[in-house]
């Protein structure tokens, strides 16, 4: 695991999409993108450089985290138009080739199996990018959530429905079910990108990062894989214990050595 403490919300973005870039331009990719207020920061710096220096996402493919189930695709607040309208639409890439958890198929029980199939169908995820709840949930693998799980119907606990409710009229208006990448899947894509900002988060990236590899703690699961990296800002750092030491691995980082 990697850490990137930045001094702003500003630099934070400023570094993720310098690490999606990095993909996008090394020839054809497939992104894992992520909702939220977390990395909305980065699609905007994203769709700058495209706009002003012609970053091209011609050769990108995307993958969504999570969906509301029973949300129409055509709400302002499901996740499929909110991916469109916070980033898709602003740059060049391919609005057929960003997919996402079906919250209204038919056969929603079976949508998990065909949304992971879809996945390793295109050869996987490059790099994902993940916010993470204010109770380590990741995607909506609410805590409980199986370290080893596919993309499947999750129920959301109250407190991630109070936390959401700020994108809806009121908080009856939140989904109690949702569609999500299990922890198992986003496992398996190749690079995790988690970016969290504020005195908030500080708690749950500590408990991420530093507590048990737990259920409780979704978000633990980063532990275990090969190429993490955690971009955060000064406030959501407070928490870590060894602080320190990431500053310094990063500081002395060798210079060959990228994200
Ligand atoms: C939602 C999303 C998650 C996101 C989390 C935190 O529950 N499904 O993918 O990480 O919210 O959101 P925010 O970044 O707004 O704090």
């Amino acid at each position: 695991m990697e850490f990137v403490i930045r001094p702003t919300q500003a630099d934070v973005s400023s570094t993720v999409a310098d690490i999606v870039e990095g993909y996008v331009c090394g020839g054809p990719t497939t992104l894992g993108l992520a909702t939220g207020s977390s990395p909305l920061g980065s699609y905007r710096e994203l769709a700058r450089r495209h706009r002003e220096s012609g970053l091209d996402f011609s050769n990108a493919r995307a993958f969504l985290l999570d969906e509301y189930v029973g949300l129409p695709k055509s709400h302002d607040q499901s996740y499929f138009s909110v991916i469109r309208s916070e980033f898709v639409d602003h740059v060049n890439l391919d609005p057929e080739r960003v997919l996402s958890p079906d919250g209204e198929a038919a056969d929603i029980a079976a949508e998990g199996a065909r949304f992971d199939a879809a996945i390793r169908e295109a050869g996987g995820i490059d790099v994902q990018l993940l916010g993470i709840g204010s109770d380590g949930h990741i995607g909506f693998n609410e805590p409980g959530s199986s370290l080893n799980s596919r993309t499947r119907v999750k129920t959301l606990t109250e407190q991630t429905r109070l936390d959401n409710a700020r994108f809806f009229d009121t908080v009856d208006d939140v989904p109690h079910h949702v569609i999500t990448q299990g922890l198992g899947t986003i496992g398996e894509a190749r690079h995790l990108v988690m970016i969290a900002f504020g005195e908030g988060k500080a708690e749950a990236i500590a408990a991420a990062a530093e507590g048990p590899l737990s259920a409780f703690c979704p978000a633990s699961v980063i532990q275990l894989h090969q190429h993490v990296t955690v971009v955060i800002d000064e406030a959501a750092a407070t928490r870590l214990q060894l602080v320190d030491y990431y500053r310094y691995a990063l500081d002395n980082k060798p210079p060959w050595q990228a994200f």
